[in-house]
Parts: structure tokens; sequence; C-alpha cells
């Protein structure tokens, strides 16, 4: 077995494989003046069941391009089984149209990633529990709920607490998450995305709060949706706030958003690579790299 990383994310690629016991392969990967890359695996992958780690979070289109040239490399260079690891699968919000005339984005990666003869794929939280249907490979899907619940244990954010879904579309997550953490109490938000400008509103609690909130979610972008739902829920009496999201995307503003923004603490996980300039005092990153690991080892 044999694992290779694109440039998105080495760090999670190192830890990936270092609970596998393996080293992370070396490839190169030239960038030409003009921005086109080209790659190529340093060490021969004849008959090797290859893992290949990408994570296609911002600068999305150029990690997809390097991605899929890496795909093409394994398979034309004598992979026998090549296996992709995508922590963040970008794109992934695409999944169906929601204005006529629009591309289904998600759909057409989909495609591009078979094409290249992918023949299984690892992900990590998706952001809905179709996602996995529309591939005909394999998808295997780890969940960062279960690093999230061991944490509310540990700190025992057990009593007078409530789980919090900032939108409708995450009550399956929460429900989850609930489960794991004996039937913990949890109320939704309502919010409303203006389609055109992607501009949200959140005016509605949908339930009973209680004196702390545990908000959960798959992504942070902008960070408008926790920043939103946060000062609505301090508005109606929580007093302490901490939001577990699995994919720090951290578009523009949003550490900074974050770090002025009335939570206590915002947790994350690693499928997305934070740049140091993007830290933040609030923000702790918990690691999703063995529970990849034991994935892929299981499977
Ligand atoms: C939306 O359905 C997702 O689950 C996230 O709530 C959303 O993508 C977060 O985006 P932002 O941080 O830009 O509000």
């Amino acid at each position: 077995m044999k694992l290779f990383s694109g440039s998105s994310n080495i760090p999670l690629a190192e830890k990936i494989a270092h609970h596998l016991n393996i080293p992370v392969s070396p490839v190169e990967i030239f960038v030409f003046p003009d921005g086109e890359r080209r790659v190529r695996f340093e060490e021969s992958v004849v008959d090797e069941d290859v893992i290949v780690v990408q994570t296609t979070a911002t600068p999305v289109d150029q990690n997809y391009m390097e991605l899929f040239f890496l795909l093409d490399s394994a398979k034309r260079s004598g992979a026998k089984s090549l296996t992709l690891v995508m922590p963040y699968f970008g794109y992934q919000r695409q999944d169906h149209i929601f204005r006529d005339g629009e591309a289904v984005s998600l759909q057409v990666v989909i495609k591009l990633l078979e094409s290249l003869s992918v023949d299984r794929l690892l992900a990590v939280d998706l952001h809905t529990i179709r996602i996995p249907e529309l591939f005909s490979i394999p998808v295997m899907h780890v969940s960062a709920l279960e690093l999230f619940a061991h944490v509310i244990k540990q700190q025992k954010w057990l009593q007078d607490t409530v789980l919090v879904s900032p939108d409708m579309g995450g009550i399956n997550r929460i429900q989850k998450i609930a489960d794991m953490l004996e039937k913990m109490p949890w109320v939704s938000l309502e919010k409303n995305r203006d389609l055109t400008t992607g501009k949200i509103e959140i005016n509605t609690i949908n339930g009973e709060v209680k004196r702390r909130a545990l908000m959960v979610d798959d992504m942070i972008s902008s960070g408008n949706t926790i920043v939103k739902g946060a000062k609505l829920l301090k508005e109606n009496g929580v007093e302490e706030i901490y939001v577990f999201v699995t994919h720090p995307i951290f578009s523009h503003e949003a550490p900074q958003l974050l770090q002025d923004s009335v939570v206590d603490k915002v947790f994350v996980t690693d499928t997305v690579d934070v740049p140091h300039n993007k830290r933040f005092p609030k923000l702790q990153i918990l690691s999703v790299g063995e529970m990849i690991a034991k994935e892929l080892r299981q499977n």
C-alpha cells in the first residue's frame, strides 16, 4: 500500500500515513509560470494499492485539477487499486438545481472522478446523507461527530445544555450527536438564504434553549451562519456558546468575525488545513487523521 498526497493538506496526509505505519510517498508537483501543473509519482506504483489524499477546499479548482492529474498518473503508472481520500469534498453543496438554468456541479465532479478510475472514495461529513448514493463506486463516510461527542463529555458540558442546528438541513446531524450524548435536547434555527446574493437571515429558534448551547454544523465558510445564529441564541438568554464544525473553510473575514463574535470557542477538524494567519485564539483544531486511517485499515 502506498500513500501519496496532493499539496492541499499535507499535515493531515502525514497523520493518516503515521497511523497506517507507512510513509507519505514522494510526488513531484511542478507549477509552470502560467499556473499549469505537472505531477509525477517519484516511486513506482506498479501493482500497488494506492491511496491519494487531497482536500478540495480553497483554491477549489486548482486543488481539483491537481487531484485529477494525480489520479490519472496513478492508473497510468500501473496502480492495482486507487482509493481517494477527500477529507473535504468541494462543490458538495451544489448537489441539485436550486434555480432554473444552474449546473449540478457535484454531479460533474463525480463524473470526472469516476472517469479517472477511482475505485473507492473516503470522505468526511458530507453535506447530505444523499450524496454517497450519487456515486457508482463505494463511498466510505467518516464522521467527526464522535470526536465532538468525546470532547463534550470530556468537558462535562452535559447539564443545562442544548445542541443547536443552525439550519433545518442540519437536523439529521444534530439527532445523531444527540444520540451519542444520552439524547441531549436539541433545537434548530431557521435560516433563510437569498439564492442570488447568498446573504442569510436567522430570526427564529425552534425549541427551548438552555444556559449552554453547542452549535454543530458541517462547515464554516463566511462564518455568517455561526455568528448570526450565536447572536440570536445570546439574545434569547444563552450564556455559553461552543461551536463544533467539521470543515474550517474560513473564507474572507471568517476568522476575525468568529473571534469577535459572542461564541466562546470554535472546535473544528483538520479536514482543511487552516494556515497560521487564519488561526485565532478561540479556535481549537482536532484531528480526523486517526479515524481516517482506522476506516482505511478496516476496509
Ligand atoms: C449550509 O447548509 C451549511 O451546512 C453551512 O451552514 C454553511 O455552508 C455555512 O456557510 P457560512 O459560514 O458561509 O454561513
